[in-house]
């Protein structure tokens, strides 16, 4: 068994955005191969057409040991990734595919012979497209499509896997990405969402939480060793204008759909009376069996994957769902997903330790892009000083809220490689090391060799 008590520092990864390999070896599709390929979703966004259907070819097991090599020059001790659910199930169900179970095994193999600890997400918003097409996250079945595609992983991983991630960021999965691919495809402006698309996917999410209920669930019920969690996106919601009563009380809105909902039924395992009265402002009809409320009560997980990049500035917006803009920012280089607070985090890792009776954590993720004027080409590095100024002061945070007594146990960084990022396409650049799309030339940038050195000086 890999896990031991060891901080964590590692890089994290998600299926679709770096592996490619789209149709390999038996491969079925997924949402995101077809929002790609045929609903064209990053053209409204960035006027190309790009896929992930080649990416940053990971699924190349030459090109993975020449990048773990590189996890290694950097100095980390483990590696979040997902599993692509339909590449060992085509279908999402039934029959599973060996070349795809065979690629993440041997995967597990050679992070571990690198003295990496894996940590596997099993579902990065890669849906099969078979099950989607059966209503997906809408279709009560599935929680037992999910648990049954869990407990295949498990069985196949949990020898050699200490951690376990259910689901990565449902709330973007199902408020953000499958809305940008609606309105791709009815040619509506990117984010322009409806409170009637909003009050569609509420049930969604609250099917998706309980899945992610009955896999932790499973996985307890197996008897494995190990700890299994959920990466949630979270980050405060803060008035936009200090002290207005109008953005204090949209603040405590957002802060009910988009961070207290998730953490309430992940880590809570039972949904608060105030939270289902907001909820019910988009779904009036919006209620919770007796048979989701025991699975919610049964699946609370060991630890929480906490991925943030930024707080949220909210103030009232009628036009919007539940009447809330969440997306102010006033930074004069705005970075990619939101305004750079440092402090945020640290304030959100003491209400985990205050509110969430302290739940062991890990970030799951934490990274920063900014656009061509901090990727500046040098001579054999890029040039990056707002990634690696963003990463150090988070990580300091990080380290301050740990000595406060928050049981924070690992840092991921978003991320290694530029990659895939989903509906902004290839130019959004995320990276510590950067990409050349066309020939996979990787090149450090000057955020690798700050992450090296805050790994190597951090004292845990
Ligand atoms: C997601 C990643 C994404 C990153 C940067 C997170 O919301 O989990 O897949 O690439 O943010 O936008």
């Amino acid at each position: 068994m890999a896990g031991t008590e060891k901080f964590l520092w590692g890089v994290a990864s998600a299926a679709y955005q770096v592996e490619g390999g789209w149709q390999a070896d038996g491969k079925g599709p997924s949402k995101w191969d077809i929002y790609t390929n045929r609903d064209h979703i990053t053209v409204p966004t960035t006027g190309k057409h790009e896929t992930g259907n080649v990416a940053i070819n990971q699924y190349d097991r030459g090109q993975y040991l020449k990048d773990i090599a590189l996890m290694r020059d950097l100095g980390v001790n483990a590696y979040r990734f997902s599993v692509s659910w339909p590449r060992v199930l085509p279908e999402g169900i039934g029959r599973s595919n060996r070349a795809g179970l065979d690629y993440y095994s041997r995967l597990v193999d050679d992070l571990l012979a690198a003295g990496i600890e894996p940590m596997v997400t099993l579902y990065h918003w890669d849906f099969p497209w078979a099950l989607h097409e059966q209503g997906g996250f809408h279709n009560r079945a599935v929680i037992d499509w999910f648990r049954d595609y869990a407990s295949l992983m498990f069985a196949t991983l949990g020898d050699r896997v200490a951690k376990f991630i259910t689901m990565n960021e449902p709330f973007i999965d199902l408020f953000l990405m499958d809305l940008i691919a609606e309105n791709a495809r009815n040619g509506r402006p990117p984010l322009a969402f409806s409170a009637e698309q909003y009050a569609r996917q509420l049930p969604a999410l609250h099917n998706l939480y309980v899945a992610s209920a009955a896999a932790v669930d499973a996985f307890h019920e197996s008897g494995r060793k190990g700890m299994i969690g959920i990466a949630l996106p979270l980050g405060p919601a803060w008035p936009a204008t200090a002290g207005d009563a109008t953005c204090i009380a949209a603040a405590r809105s957002w802060d009910h759909l988009f961070n207290r909902w998730a953490l309430d039924a992940a880590v809570g395992g039972a949904y608060a009376d105030d939270v289902v009265a907001t909820l019910r402002r988009l779904a009036p009809d919006f209620s919770v069996s007796e048979e989701d409320r025991a699975l919610l009560a049964r699946g609370k997980v060991d630890f929480l994957g906490i991925n943030f990049y930024a707080p949220s500035y909210c103030r009232p917006d009628a036009e919007r769902p539940l009447g809330v803009d969440s997306g102010v920012n006033p930074d004069p280089v705005p970075a990619f997903n939101g305004p750079v607070r440092p402090e945020a985090l640290r304030e959100l890792l003491l209400r985990i330790r205050d509110e969430y009776g302290n739940r062991p954590v890990i970030i799951t993720e934490n990274g920063a892009g900014f656009g061509p004027r901090d990727e500046v080409m040098g001579e054999g590095v890029v040039h990056d000083p707002l990634r690696a100024d963003y990463l150090r002061r988070h990580v300091a945070e990080v380290l301050r809220a740990r000595r406060d007594g928050a049981d924070v146990r690992g840092y991921m960084e978003w991320c290694l490689f530029d990659n895939f990022e989903w509906f902004r396409g290839y130019d959004t650049r995320f990276g510590m090391v950067y990409v050349d799309f066309d020939t996979q030339r990787r090149v450090a940038k000057d955020s690798f060799a700050a992450y090296r050195q805050i790994i190597a000086g951090a004292g845990v």
